[in-house]
């Protein structure tokens, strides 16, 4: 049995194919070129776009995957959280084809998909439980995971997003979008203590509004003071992207401590950062944690981590949803 994922929570509409943690096809066509000019995603350009690409994006999938229609005995897809319109555009996709192919379909919580991305391509056993640490565009949360149907979220953000802050703050300094990418190419490791900036230690939960404010304020001082050069800039963003990414790494490790468990497994577009996959490898070696990423090409928004996690909420857990299934932002 294969089972079909379906991603269109924000910018890219992503279509995967799977046989349990095997994926045979993920094809993903993202709008984000069309948002590029506005500094952000526009609800309205993701929506139309989703519509435009997702019945060819599924066609070539299963195409990649050498099967047909006839071949998939389940239809994952991410219904939270998300832009409503876009969730809208995918979960009605996946009710249209569920009926007309007489399958089931299962509503997939978007982020539980991101936990699900270190497995997929893997053999390995699930390292039940896990602490659960999702950085992405529009969240920094942590869960208590004991299973894939019994997650418990123990801490998030109480503002900004860790790639939210990443994204706003590039847009500042003249990078590009979205500005996580852009940082994490700047970064250096020699300039991390060149300046001095503070995220709170608030539990297991963050706030990142305080220094995104912080180095906003500190560029505008040291360009009225003529001191603001390429080499300043680069020290100004490496100490702030250090700051975060042991703040994000610290409070993750705090919650394996608290809770005694051994395995951390990480997700989301921000953990493609190399700084962060470095420093969550350092600091859970020291503390004898195992440590679980996905692979880059698996951390920002695809459909093969849904269907990853369809096949096995299906085939272990007996889960389905029903066509009342709705879409939500949080
Ligand atoms: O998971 P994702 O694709 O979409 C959401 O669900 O939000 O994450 C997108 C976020 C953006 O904020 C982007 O700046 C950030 O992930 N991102 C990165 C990197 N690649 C993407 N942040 C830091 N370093 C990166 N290499
Ligand atoms: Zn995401």
């Amino acid at each position: 049995m294969y089972a079909l994922g379906i991603e269109t929570s924000c910018d890219e509409t992503s279509v995967g194919v799977v046989f349990k943690n095997k994926v045979l096809a993920n094809v993903t066509v993202s709008s984000l070129r069309y948002h590029k000019k506005y500094g952000g995603i526009v609800p309205e350009i993701a929506h139309r776009n989703h519509l435009r690409f997702i019945e060819k994006v599924t066609e070539i999938a299963l195409k990649k995957a050498g099967i047909d229609f006839s071949k998939i005995k389940v239809i994952g897809v991410s219904f939270r959280p998300g832009l409503v319109g876009a969730l809208l555009v995918g979960v009605s996709f996946a009710k249209g084809l569920s009926l007309a192919l007489n399958i089931p379909f299962l509503g997939i919580n978007h982020l539980h998909a991101h936990l699900f991305s270190p497995f997929l391509n893997k053999k390995d056993k699930l390292p039940l439980p896990f602490i659960g640490l999702v950085a992405s565009g529009g969240h920094t949360e942590i869960f208590l995971v004991k299973d894939f149907d019994k997650i418990k979220l123990i801490g998030k953000t109480r503002d900004d997003a860790c790639g939210e802050v990443f994204d706003k703050v590039a847009r500042f300094f003249g990078l590009g979008f979205p500005g996580g990418v852009y940082l994490d190419r700047i970064y250096s490791y020699s300039f991390k203590d060149a300046f001095r900036f503070k995220c709170p230690r608030i539990g297991f939960d963050f706030s990142f509004s305080g220094i995104k404010t912080a180095i906003i304020y500190k560029k505008m001082e040291l360009e009225k003071k003529r001191e603001l050069d390429e080499s300043t800039k680069i020290k100004l963003l490496s100490s702030f992207m250090e700051e975060i990414v042991t703040r994000v790494t610290e409070t993750t490790i705090l919650a394996a401590k608290r809770f005694k468990v051994k395995n951390i497994v990480c997700g989301g577009g921000v953990i493609a950062n190399r700084r962060l996959r470095s420093l969550l490898r350092e600091k859970t070696k020291k503390e004898k944690l195992q440590l679980f990423l996905p692979e880059k090409r698996f951390t920002c928004d695809n459909g093969a981590m849904v269907a990853g996690l369809t096949f096995y909420l299906y085939n272990n857990k007996k889960l389905k949803s029903n066509l009342n299934l709705k879409v939500y932002s949080d």
